[in-house]
């Protein structure tokens, strides 16, 4: 499913039924003389493709396509259910989302359909099925979008009537009776005993405190169940009816975490990853940090084991609904491309190709203005394509190869969402969001993009642990037995492991561990812990080697027992001071750390230094703003692929790079 070796395929996302006919031959051909190949169509469009009920018409997007096709541009279609008619509305209000803020969705504001809604899914199962028969076996459409970024928006998470009836339904399927369920939440607490299925509400936000936790948990896995049941039917439809040379994806969106859709799940029916890439949207003062966007893209990449993945939507012109913010020069936008590129993207599909002239995305910055008129972004990357296409086709088509991972764990994110344990935790940058375990995830991921060690991202239930040296598992409160066995097992034969702060402290079922902490840890770590404290937004002072930085989040007091302290609290406001944060112990012919705090960029700088210099995975820094990825080529040649973030000439080694630059450069052997 990559792109038949012949490098990075570009395309742009094109809404031919907002502009004037007359426009559709010009766009094409400014399209391909840009050197795009093809073009994503028809995700918000369904009113068109059914304006009634049962009428369809496919006339718009057939001489859409033709024209483009005509230019040589492939087509991706989206299927259009993210958006519904308002005949299928006006059948049943109900089908719509509520929020469990209690909001419920109005017709209009996309994303508005439940996905227990009986008439919902029926009439999307139809739609879908009639778009498959009519452009599946169609060679000019190359690939297929499920919807459009499902889950996102607060989509996720629905307390709707439909929700409520399924809900006691996936809880009998789970726990068979009452009792079990009962004893698995400890609902014997605040009186929450229950004596049927139906009797357990859908969390709704509280005026004060929370619902039970592991009433949460369960919630999340059922509306991520419900979600996935949502896509998994559209993939089997399109399967029945599409070419087999006709991949399929849904596209997904920053921050990984944020939704309680577990997308692993999710993408496994489905043949490639896909991802919308907005270093910067709406009202940001300034772009994602650089390694945080690194971070969203592994993290996609390692959704599949394809080792490569595609970016259906990537900022091209700025974006926002309601409000704009950084703008950044034209040289920063394309060193995203590079970036994307360079961490395994080799589908890149610029968002969009014309600003609207109206409606709700009137805000969103495309390649052209709707003046129609040539812009400098068109001339930006247009030259870029041309004078990078063939680096990168080196090593688009290759796998990305890594020997250390971050290892994330879908309920364990869950669990943060509520019950986040320390304000630095905490980061909602929309009302809907929480994103504090992407917020940790990422400040462990840092070193990794800093001393560029080529790194995965992936789940506990997906990771394949003897392709790696090191492995970091931040945040990891609900250990698996099976896999801390595993971790065991693997450290005993030479792997490195990086524990996080509440690694082990609570078992499968959510209850804490009868044992101290960290729990099934506790012994390849080689230390106890007694107490802690959270440090919110606070730090605190601490030291490693002799050198003075700080900790953050969180401060384990820890006990070494067969470990040894590479860094301690220093805080003379801190009855704990003298203690360690962080420890070492020789386990087997491995090694296991344990960072009971978050280091500050001081601290991450010197410990992770050491980790991955004992992991034999040779860290390289090249600066602050830097960023080095290594790739293979296609005829097996290992390259460097360097990347300067900065508005600053800067060097690697002997090679200067431009501001906001990309270079690549063969090296003897892969790291
Ligand atoms: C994405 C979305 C697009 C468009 C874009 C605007 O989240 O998929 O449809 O809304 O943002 O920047």
């Amino acid at each position: 499913m990559g792109n038949e070796g012949k490098g990075v395929l570009f395309g742009v996302d094109y809404y031919p039924e907002q502009w004037d006919r007359s426009l559709w031959e010009s766009d094409a051909r400014r399209m391909r003389e840009m050197g795009i190949k093809a073009a994503r169509l028809m995700e918000f469009a369904w009113v068109l493709l059914e304006p009634r009920e049962g009428k369809y018409d496919f006339s718009l997007f057939d001489e859409a396509i033709d024209v483009l096709a005509a230019q040589g541009i492939g087509i991706v279609l989206g299927t259009p259910t993210a958006t519904f008619p308002y005949w299928l509305y006006e059948k049943d209000p109900a089908m719509v989302q509520v929020n469990p803020n209690r909001m419920s969705r109005d017709f209009g504001a996309r994303r508005e359909g439940c996905y227990n809604a009986a008439i919902y899914r029926k009439a999307a199962g139809r739609i879908v099925k009639k778009i498959a028969k009519h452009y599946g076996k169609d060679s000019r459409v190359i690939g297929w979008q499920i919807d459009n970024e499902i889950g996102h928006e607060g989509s996720d998470r629905c307390v709707c009537d439909n929700c409520a009836r399924q809900w006691g339904g996936w809880l009998r399927k789970k726990y068979a009776t009452i009792d079990a369920l009962n004893r698995a939440w400890g609902t014997v607490f605040w009186g929450t005993t229950y004596s049927k299925f139906d009797q357990v509400p859908v969390p709704r936000d509280q005026v004060a405190t929370i619902q039970n936790p592991s009433l949460y948990l369960d919630y999340y896995r059922f509306c991520s169940d419900s979600a996935t049941a949502f896509t998994g039917e559209q993939v089997r439809i399109l399967r029945k009816h599409i070419a087999k040379d006709q991949w399929i994806t849904t596209n997904l969106y920053p921050a990984p975490h944020a939704p309680v859709i577990d997308m692993e799940e999710m993408l496994r029916p489905m043949d490639i990853p896909a991802y919308d890439n907005y270093p910067v949207w709406g009202d940001q003062d300034e772009p994602l940090p650089y390694f945080f966007i690194s971070y969203a893209l592994s993290y996609i990449r390692g959704l599949k084991d394809t080792g490569t993945f595609a970016i259906l939507e990537q900022f091209s012109g700025f974006q926002g609904h309601v409000c704009l913010g950084y703008l950044p020069p034209e040289k920063q936008a394309v060193l995203w491309t590079d970036q994307a590129i360079a961490r395994g993207a080799d589908k890149i599909f610029y968002f969009r190709w014309r600003t609207a002239a109206f409606a709700q995305e009137q805000l969103c910055y495309g390649i052209l203005d709707s003046d129609n008129s040539d812009t400098s972004r068109y001339a930006s990357l247009r030259d870029n394509i041309r004078e990078k296409g063939a680096t990168y086709a080196r090593f688009a088509d290759t796998p990305f190869e890594s020997q250390a991972c971050l290892v994330y764990d879908k309920d364990n994110s869950r669990l943060i969402r509520d019950q986040y344990l320390s304000k630095g935790l905490y980061l909602s940058p929309e009302p809907y969001m929480q994103v504090g375990y992407d917020l940790e995830c990422a400040r462990q991921f840092a070193p990794t993009v800093l001393f560029n060690v080529n790194t995965d991202v992936k789940s506990a239930q997906g990771v394949d642990l003897s392709r790696y040296k090191l492995i970091l598992l931040p945040l990891y409160q609900m250990a698996s037995p099976v896999f801390v066995k595993k971790l065991e097992e693997w450290v005993r034969q030479g792997g490195h492991l990086v524990l996080g702060f509440r690694a082990g402290a609570r078992d499968e079922k959510n209850h804490a561990v009868s044992t101290e902490l960290p729990g099934l840890f506790a012994e390849m770590a080689g230390i106890t812990i007694k107490r802690f404290e959270s440090l919110n937004e606070t730090k605190v002072k601490i030291r490693v080697g002799m050198i003075p930085a700080h900790g953050e989040v969180w401060a384990d007091q820890i006990i070494p027992g067969t470990a040894r302290p590479i860094a301690r609290y220093t805080d003379r406001k801190k009855h704990y001071r003298g203690m360690p944060c962080a420890t070492v112990n020789e386990f087997g012919k491995g090694k296991v750390y344990y960072f009971g705090t978050t280091p500050g960029p001081l601290a991450t700088i010197l410990l992770y230094r050491k980790v991955f210099k004992a992991a034999g995975l040779r860290p390289k820094f090249y600066g602050m703003g830097i960023e080095a990825v290594r790739r293979t080529t296609t005829d097996g040649k290992k390259l460097e692929v360097i990347l300067n973030h900065t508005a600053r000439t800067r060097w690697a080694g002997l090679s200067r790079l431009r501001p906001y630059s990309m270079i690549s450069r063969e090296i003897r052997q892969a790291r």
